[in-house]
């Protein structure tokens, strides 16, 4: 397995409710906690609230099963004047008894630093 790029941000178990109609986790379900992943490390970076302005690509590479361990990664990539890129990374662990990891999704987003109005300000330098 290749290592996870990035920090860990959220390690999370998907619940029978989180299913599709097939028995497979809800691409949906993924996508709200790669969001809140994404969020985390970008309100970090702004230093306050930020906004989600995009989602620039969105990989579903393998199925998540119920019961998995999915941890979801995070990097911040291109950071402009407001916004910033995180790239996302999820890995999901099953078959406790022969550990199994597999990458099962991979994504960039983008978050813009917003004031206590919500309109864009500044990232603070380093
Ligand atoms: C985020 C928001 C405040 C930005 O306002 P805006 O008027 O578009 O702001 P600007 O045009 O000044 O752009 C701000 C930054 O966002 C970037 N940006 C805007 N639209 C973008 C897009 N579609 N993709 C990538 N970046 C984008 C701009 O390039 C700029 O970055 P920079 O300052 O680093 O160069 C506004 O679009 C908004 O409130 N959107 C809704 C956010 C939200 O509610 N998200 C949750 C989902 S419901």
């Amino acid at each position: 397995m290749n290592l996870p790029n990035g920090e860990p941000v959220l390690r999370v178990v998907p619940m029978p409710a989180d299913v599709n109609q097939h028995g497979d986790i809800f691409g949906g379900w993924i996508m709200a906690q790669v969001d809140i992943t994404g969020g985390v490390m970008a309100a970090r970076c702004a230093r306050g609230r930020v906004a989600t302005v995009a989602v620039n690509s969105f990989t579903f590479k393998q199925p998540v099963l119920v019961g998995d361990v999915v941890s979801f990664y995070a990097r911040i990539g291109r950071v402009g004047r407001t916004s910033m890129t995180i790239d996302v990374e999820v890995y999901a662990q099953r078959n406790p008894r022969e550990l199994e990891t597999v990458k099962v999704t991979e994504a960039s987003l983008t978050y813009v630093a917003v004031d206590a109005d919500r309109r864009p300000r500044p990232i603070p330098a380093e």
